[in-house]
């Protein structure tokens, strides 16, 4: 499923939604560079490096968006993305530490495809719409 084309994954929050877009598209190259007879290992870091990031930069955009808002669920919120900056660096550690690099390329990649839709669909959506309601109302404008 192309995710990037279905309207019900898009938030409606310009910023939120361009780190998404950009999750989806780093995916579909993890997924091409997964795809070739023989594993890339310069790609593949590659690859870790932006999920890496992506669990830096976009968490903090949200996080940022949950303080100022006074978001009730933000502790909830933050638990999941705590979760998936752990499971990346552990599969960095495993991959660093001599770990089969096939076996963590197809951990990160059955990671990566799933985690994202799943959390925009139960947390960022909770998240932005709370946030549309204030801005409605005029008490935010992210
Ligand atoms: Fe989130
Ligand atoms: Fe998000």
């Amino acid at each position: 499923m192309d995710t990037r084309n279905d309207e019900w994954i898009r938030t409606g929050i310009a910023l939120v939604d361009h780190q998404h877009e950009e999750y989806f598209r780093r995916l579909d190259i993890l997924l091409a560079i997964l795809g070739n007879s023989e594993l890339n290992a310069h790609e593949l870091r590659k690859s870790f490096d932006y999920f890496r990031s992506f669990a830096v930069v976009h968490f903090d955009t949200e996080e940022l968006l949950m303080k100022i808002s006074v978001y009730p669920q933000t502790e909830e919120h933050m638990k999941m993305h705590e979760f998936f900056g752990e499971t990346i660096e552990r599969l960095v550690q495993e991959m660093n530490t001599g770990g089969d690099i096939h076996y963590v390329a197809g951990e990160l990649k059955v990671f990566v495809s799933g985690w994202l839709q799943d959390h925009i669909e139960t947390h960022d959506m909770k998240l932005t719409s709370f946030l549309k309601d204030k801005i409605s109302a005029g008490i935010a404008n992210p």
